[in-house]
């Protein structure tokens, strides 16, 4: 039995370090590039794994070079990929542009991404078996829903990163026992901009929602329950991309294990904190050693 399935993307991110992103219709000289494997699927599979979870991915690649590497970084990482087809044509990919101060602007082309719309023979039956279901909005909207569908008539507990933002359909929301947006996504989903007050209003649609805050730390409420904060590590970030998918991943192996949510939050913020200091997405994630340090 695998205890965590990510149904999501993978994408190859292409990332041009700069003092600062470029306005509209301007060119600025950066000062490095990388390819790193990401996508936020991806990410948050490879860093529940190094957290100590049993991950599968179900989810696409291309038939490129991208495209291998993105299922070696998963694989050497420990994730089950059986169920992460390889398709005709390209790779999803992330162009990234990161400034001096950590923050990112990302720009994401689907590519294989694109093709999973639905489940497959094979992806129900592991779906079934799982503890966790992790989704988040990079695959099209209809295999999300066909993945918190079928998570919901096994009882699997589902949780959903809602990134990139967008409106979220009221069957999906349903289905979903733990949402997982940033401050930013929050205020999208709701029109507030205040936490506390978007997490409120979340609460109308789903049972519990966890709101990531950054360098302050993370949000946690519940239908019924009194709203608990708590701090993220003070550390200096040079490259805060694929923070939330760490925290998502490791949140997830905590929760799995049975530890209480403000253990699990205190634990999952602990690894998005080593994360932001490293550059990269995948390239980034701690391992289980590293976070109980
Ligand atoms: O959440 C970070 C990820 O978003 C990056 O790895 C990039 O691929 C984009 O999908």
């Amino acid at each position: 039995m695998t205890g965590i399935v990510v149904l999501g993307s993978t994408n190859m991110d292409l990332v041009a370090y700069a003092a600062r992103a470029p306005k509209l219709g301007e060119t600025v000289t950066g000062r490095e590039f990388r390819t790193v494997p990401g996508g936020k699927g991806a990410n948050q599979a490879v860093a529940a794994a190094r957290a100590g979870g049993e991950v599968a991915m179900i989810g696409a690649v291309g038939e490129d070079e991208f495209g291998e590497r993105l299922r070696h970084t998963l694989e050497a990482s420990g994730v089950d990929t059986d169920l992460l087809r390889t398709v005709e044509g390209p790779s999803g990919t992330a162009h990234i542009v990161v400034d001096d101060e950590g923050s990112n602007a990302i720009v994401v082309v689907p590519g294989a991404n694109g093709t999973v719309t639905h489940l497959v023979p094979g992806d129900e039956t592991v779906i079934a078996a799982a503890d966790t279901l992790l989704l988040q909005l990079e695959l099209p909207l209809s295999a999300v829903r066909a993945g918190a569908g079928a998570a919901r008539r096994h009882g699997v507990r589902t949780v959903l990163t809602p990134a990139p933002a967008q409106p979220l359909p009221p069957d999906l929301l349903a289905a979903v026992d733990l949402l997982v947006p940033n401050e930013h996504e929050a205020a999208t989903l709701t029109g507030i901009a205040d936490a506390h007050g978007a997490a409120e209003s979340l609460l109308r649609q789903v049972p519990e929602v966890v709101i990531t805050l950054g360098a302050a730390g993370s949000l946690y409420a519940a239908r019924g329950g009194r709203a608990l904060a708590v701090p993220a590590p003070r550390v200096e970030a040079v490259d805060t991309t694929a923070a939330g998918d760490t925290f998502v991943g490791a949140l997830a192996v905590a929760l799995g294990e049975g530890r209480p949510m403000p253990e699990a939050m205190r634990w999952a913020s602990a690894a998005a904190a080593l994360c932001v200091q490293r550059p990269g997405a995948s390239t980034s994630m701690p391992y289980r050693t590293e976070i109980e340090a």
